[in-house]
């Protein structure tokens, strides 16, 4: 084996931006300001400039993100115990977590076989008349939205929650809104994840709610700091979940670079779609520019296991996102076994993610190419 394709080095990603991270980092040491303050304030007034809403509220997490913000429409009256809020079966544990967390009932719909999304149709099969919100995930970076899906919310007068831990930048057209809008910007709220393997990481755990509803806002904000509306003053049962202003900093740094970045991904992705021809491996569905930001690249093949041996033996590291879907989780046995989500499970146990991290270059991309091109199954 001549050279290594390493799946994600976090160091190396973080590495052409660590003069600045370090600059941060003082400014915010030096400040004598360690919990909120300017940094973060900065920080969300950029994100929401960024994906396009009036309010965008850090939080310690990406999953506090979507605790929050369900648990804020529960106190505001939107959403009531025992609800179901539709969810789709392939996504990362988080985003059912932060459903069950509010009382609320998760019901797994099932995933479009090119796009591993869920869609309109596969929200329908699930719908009953305790439906009140769906969480379109934008999984491994491709916009979860289309007409079909904002008509189906509408018409059943359903909350829109987007879990965007995977996609910041990515964008979707909306019809009667004029032109795209991010993701982030869809629904009637959404929560981000810095986590640092994310296409925007911090050096630890961050994530953020963004949404154009300002009482919701306000309820997220207040149940994010102790349920506080102001000091000593606690007009819900809130939690601490701050984003820290360290990395806050570190997020301001970053951001900007979100469209070279996600602009690199998608140069790997192009090369993967050009030079991949082998028919044992599928590709995922092409998707338009900004549709999709590549947080992932996942290809299937029906022996996995050899599959990413002989990559490994070439010096491909690969990874799984996710091998186990949330309602075959241990967790969830037995609460959610009536689920049916056949192509959820099917990918569950072919997929395979390929390097596409700043970490791989795009002739990185042709030799990994040139590699699975001779993988025989
Ligand atoms: C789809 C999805 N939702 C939610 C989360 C939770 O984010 P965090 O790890 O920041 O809590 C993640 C990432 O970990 C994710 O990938």
């Amino acid at each position: 084996m001549d050279k290594s394709y390493i799946f994600l080095d976090l160091e190396a990603v973080n590495r052409p931006y660590m003069a600045e991270i370090r600059h941060a980092l003082e400014r915010v040491a030096l400040s004598g300001r360690y919990i909120g303050g300017g940094e973060v304030d900065a920080l969300e007034a950029e994100l929401a400039a960024a994906t396009g809403t009036r309010f965008a509220i850090g939080t310690g997490n990406g999953l506090d993100a979507l605790r929050i913000i369900l648990r804020a429409y529960v106190e505001l009256g939107c959403l009531s115990a025992g609800d179901e809020v539709v969810v789709p079966a392939n996504t990362y544990i988080a985003s059912v977590l932060a459903i069950s967390d509010a009382g609320l009932t998760p019901v797994p719909a099932d995933v479009d076989a090119s796009t591993s999304l869920m869609t309109a149709e596969t929200v329908a099969a699930v719908l009953t008349p305790r439906t009140r919100a769906i969480m379109p995930v934008h999984l491994y970076g491709r916009v979860c939205w289309s007409e079909a899906l904002r008509e189906l919310a509408d018409s059943h007068q359903l909350k829109v929650i987007e879990d965007n831990a995977q996609a910041i930048g990515a964008r979707a057209a909306v019809a009667g809104r004029g032109g795209c809008h991010r993701a982030g910007a869809l629904g009637d709220a959404a929560a981000f994840s810095f986590y640092p393997t994310k296409n925007i990481g911090a050096l630890g755990d961050a994530g953020a709610i963004t949404t154009d509803d300002a009482e919701l806002a306000a309820a997220a904000r207040a149940i994010a700091n102790y349920g506080s509306d102001r000091r000593y003053h606690n007009i819900y049962k809130g939690v601490n979940s701050r984003l820290d202003p360290l990395q806050a900093a570190v997020l301001r740094v970053k951001l900007p670079h979100a469209g070279r970045e996600n602009a690199r991904r998608r140069a790997v992705a192009d090369t993967y779609f050009d030079c991949i021809k082998n028919p044992a491996v599928e590709l995922p569905a092409p998707a338009a520019p900004d549709e999709c930001v590549w947080h992932q690249f996942v290809v299937r093949t029906a022996h996995r296991d050899a599959f990413r041996e002989y990559l490994l033996h070439h010096g491909v590291q690969t990874d799984v996102n996710y091998p186990v879907p949330v309602h075959l989780q241990p967790c969830y046995a037995g609460e959610l076994s009536g689920t049916k989500a056949p192509e959820a499970e099917l990918q569950s146990r072919t997929l395979v993610c390929l390097p596409v991290s700043a970490c791989t270059s795009v002739s990185d991309a042709r030799e990994i190419s040139e590699i699975i091109n001779s993988y025989r199954p």
